[in-house]
């Protein structure tokens, strides 16, 4: 086919698709899902089409993403959720993962396989969403259903997957507990081939039968607790019976323009986020936002998360308050640069976590970050449940016995989720969030301020982003170096850096910078949109 031709058939495509977003359509609007595997996001279809709201959706597509992304999220990690249940003010459900008690002062480098997990969240989160948010009309099996059939039946790699799945096929062969269940013959699956996961499906059939307790109190509980002690790992029986409900949190939140955006409270990383637009804000003064905006706030909203960090993970309001404010603001933006060329440490290739979106036609609207932390979590499971454990306790801080995020019993685990709901004159407008650890806080907070100014989120979500990292600056396009003042790069020492491109699959777009799964209302019309760095969809649902 010439190109031509094959421009004409993106030309009609791109009209399908513009047609099929918008509400015009023959039948009953029942919700967008937008979600990084398309599996995912038709499980999420099918509960909305059975009478399920958003959250149940919601529900769904987690499951699904458990089985349909294991390298991302799954029943061994944790889940941070922002919902407003139709277009009420955001609530927060902080749902973090916790070192469990028997945790012990060691260095970063002796924590390995069982030892990198912290007490997964996840199935306790999405229970706790059932229960108190749940429409009634789908019932815990039903929610669960898709994701033992792509269990049992197996779901196809799609080509970001296939390329993750390469990238850690040694490590997956090497690691002793039980990842050949992630592969196919002993070799990491192909884009294209099916990977099945029987054990994980079984594990799923107790879940939808006895319900989440099992996973706290019951059978599986009792597999963890014996797998953890017979490997090394600090999990114990008691810590999973002890485990809590998710605390519902008040979110932070700023006017940005005349909206108002709401963001996860801490452990998360959702006040960096909004200072970073607040930096914004102030710093394009009503033009529109330029890379040199984007550069300078990000450096200096990135920076004062690592320097100044807020302290106190419970009683933070007066602190984050007082970083969100004008007069913060102006501070930083006035702060003579102390401009310290940075320590190398290596370039972290990841695009690893899981973020979806899902609102329905009351307007109810949930944010979902969910993640075992890095790629295959800490790569060990039980070979009785099929299921990876998360690596999380990578990410304490050691030997800093006085840090927010020290490593020591019961703590809540560090990290930059920022689940985030716009809202227009009390309206959600907007549902978005990323995975990618700090690369969430730069991507959230540059999409969040562009779709403010010029709406079109099918656009901006492909547009090249940008990261910043102390001093060195991250750009997804080599050219775009090029874009960068002169006087900006010598005011901040700014090193150029260009992250890793092996996990690519779309032109020069890279996975380093997250993958967004947002949905917003433009014109009076919702319209969802998935990441073209990853393998996902977005499903606009009629009846
Ligand atoms: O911030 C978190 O919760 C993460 N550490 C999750 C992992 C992630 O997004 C990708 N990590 N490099």
């Amino acid at each position: 086919m010439d190109f031509i031709s094959r421009k004409r058939i993106a030309i009609c495509c791109l009209l399908a698709m513009v047609f099929l977003t918008c509400n015009d359509i023959d039948g009953e609007f029942l919700g967008v899902v937008a979600s990084a595997s398309p599996e995912a996001s038709q499980a999420g279809e099918k509960i909305l089409k059975k009478g399920g709201n958003a959250i149940d959706a919601a529900i769904a597509v987690s499951f699904s993403l458990a089985v349909t992304e294991p390298a991302m999220s799954g029943l061994g990690g944790g889940t941070q959720v922002l919902l407003s249940i139709k277009n009420q003010p955001p609530i927060a459900i902080n749902g973090t993962t916790f070192s469990p008690e028997g945790t012990q002062s060691v260095s970063g480098d002796t924590l390995t396989y069982h030892r990198r997990s912290t007490i997964p969240s996840t199935v306790k989160v999405l229970d706790y969403l059932y229960q108190k948010y749940g429409s009634g009309n789908v019932s815990w099996e039903e929610l669960i259903e898709p994701a033992i059939e792509f269990a049992e039946k197996g779901f196809e790699i799609g080509p970001f997957r296939g390329k993750v799945y390469q990238k850690y096929e040694a490590k997956l062969q090497e690691s002793p507990y039980n990842t050949s269940l992630f592969l196919i013959d002993g070799e990491a699956p192909k884009t294209g081939q099916r990977l099945k996961q029987p054990i994980l499906a079984k594990t799923l059939k107790r879940l939808a039968k006895y319900g989440a307790d099992d996973f706290y109190k019951g059978k599986i509980a009792q597999a963890i607790a014996s797998d953890m002690e017979k490997n090394n790992g600090w999990i114990t029986l008691e810590d999973l019976q002890n485990f809590k409900d998710p605390k519902e949190l008040t979110p932070l939140s700023i006017t940005y323009d005349d909206h108002n955006v709401y963001s996860q409270s801490p452990p998360c990383g959702g006040w960096t986020t909004l200072l970073i637009m607040k930096l914004l804000e102030a710093k394009s003064n009503g033009d529109q936002i330029n890379t040199d905006d984007i550069i300078e706030a990000l450096y200096l909203g990135q920076n004062d998360r690592r320097k100044h960090p807020v302290t106190d993970l419970i009683q933070y309001d007066s602190l984050v308050n007082e970083k969100l404010s004008e007069q913060y603001v102006r501070q930083l933006l006035t702060l003579v640069s102390d401009s310290t060329a940075s320590k190398e440490t290596s370039i972290k290739n990841s695009g690893e976590t899981t973020h979806f979106s899902v609102v329905d036609a009351s307007g109810t609207a949930i944010a979902v970050t969910a993640s075992i932390n890095a790629y295959f979590g800490s790569l060990a499971s039980s070979e009785e449940l099929g299921f990876l454990y998360n690596s999380y306790m990578d990410d304490f801080t050691f030997e800093k016995p006085g840090h927010p995020f020290a490593l020591r019993p019961n703590a809540m685990a560090y990290s930059s989720m920022s689940p985030t709901i716009v809202q227009k004159n009390g309206e959600n407008v907007l549902v978005i969030g990323s995975p990618g650890s700090s690369r969430i806080i730069s991507s959230v907070a540059q999409l969040t301020s562009k779709w403010i100014e010029r709406q079109d989120i099918s656009k901006i979500i492909s547009e090249t982003r940008i990261h910043v990292n102390r001093n060195r600056v991250y750009l997804e396009e080599k050219k775009d170096t090029a874009l960068v003042n002169d006087n900006l790069v010598e005011k901040y020492n700014l090193e150029f850096r260009f992250p890793d491109e092996s996990l690519m699959i779309q032109g020069q777009l890279n996975p380093y910078y997250g993958g967004i799964h947002a949905i917003s209302k433009e014109n009076s019309n919702w319209i969802g949109a998935a990441d073209p760095r990853r393998d996902g969809l977005s499903i606009y649902v009629i009846d």
